[in-house]
């Protein structure tokens, strides 16, 4: 089974099994029957897939896929910042390493995190991490008070205000929809927030026929194929670039698809003790956002 995340290349999308956002990718490698998945992701996507299916073989084309979230939430940092708050519950986002998640008492994503978070015992502390943008907005959401790991994402903090003040003007009539992994002063500029499945969701649903879309550019894709009498605007970087493409993300290629299926490799193996602890909060998530 290939599965492949919004953010992947067109051509990658376009020869998926199943496209989706980190939620409905977890949930549909927690149910196949597929002896192979193919997680055209980032590493920790495929390594979650693996600790819902250990006796599987999950292969990422490019094993260097990973994360600037996780990578900013080494586990013994980690550790050292859960020991200075023993009594708080511990909600990690997805985009974390298996060894996080094992230290987790919950994953979300950011489809579900609102939700979640608003399911846990008002008198309990919470930890967030790695995301402290998309922590500000859960909180904000919610209600309740999180105490922050200061992670972000490199591409969604790239977007330029400026850029996009110049959109809203030479587009006044476009909806501004963006992923909770945006600086604040973004998403105070947003009409619609959501993870990517809500953000295509919004797009088919909403009366508007113009976007201005503040993530990365490969939802575009799906939704100028599933609505092609709309517009969709990316925005551009600070400095003009278009260093918001992810580029963990895009070191898949077709080529390394194809090396995948013939040879069966790269394969995500782990550590199994790290496995069964990293299980208990996946599972906990997907009973508490079914
Ligand atoms: P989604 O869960 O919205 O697909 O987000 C994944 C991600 O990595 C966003 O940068
Ligand atoms: Fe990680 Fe950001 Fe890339 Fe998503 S877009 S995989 S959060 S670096």
């Amino acid at each position: 089974m290939i599965l492949a995340h919004y953010y992947q290349n067109a051509e990658i999308q376009d020869i998926a099994d199943v496209i989706g956002d980190s939620l409905e990718l977890s949930r549909r490698a927690a149910n196949t029957d597929a002896d192979v998945i193919v997680f055209c992701g980032v590493h920790f996507m495929a390594e979650t897939a693996k600790i819902l299916n250990p006796v599987k073989t999950v292969l990422l084309p490019d094993l260097d896929a990973g994360c600037s979230l996780a990578d900013a939430c080494p586990a013994e940092a980690f550790a050292a910042f859960r020991a200075q708050h023993p009594h708080h519950y511990v909600v990690s986002y997805i985009n974390c390493s298996a060894a996080v998640k094992a230290q987790s008492d919950l994953i979300c994503t950011s489809s579900n995190a609102v939700s979640l978070v608003q399911q846990l015992p008002a008198d309990r502390p919470i930890l967030f991490a790695p995301d402290q943008n998309l922590g500000r907005w859960v909180a904000r959401q919610s209600g309740r008070e999180l105490t922050l790991w200061p992670g972000s994402c490199i591409v969604h903090e790239t977007f330029s205000e400026q850029a996009l003040l110049k959109l809203r003007l030479d587009h006044p009539g476009a909806e501004v929809i963006a992923h909770p992994e945006c600086l604040p002063n973004m998403l105070d500029l947003a009409d619609f927030i959501g993870s990517t499945s809500k953000l295509l969701h919004r797009a088919e649903t909403s009366d508007a026929t113009a976007f201005i879309v503040l993530t990365e550019p490969g939802i575009l894709h799906q939704m100028r194929l599933k609505l092609p009498h709309k517009t969709f605007h990316e925005v551009p970087g600070q400095d003009g670039c278009s260093c918001n493409a992810c580029p963990y993300m895009r070191l898949n290629t077709l080529e390394k698809l194809w090396h995948c299926l013939a040879t069966l490799e790269p394969a995500i193996e782990l550590d199994e003790a790290v496995r069964t602890r990293a299980l208990l909060p996946i599972q906990r998530m997907l009973e508490m956002s079914r």
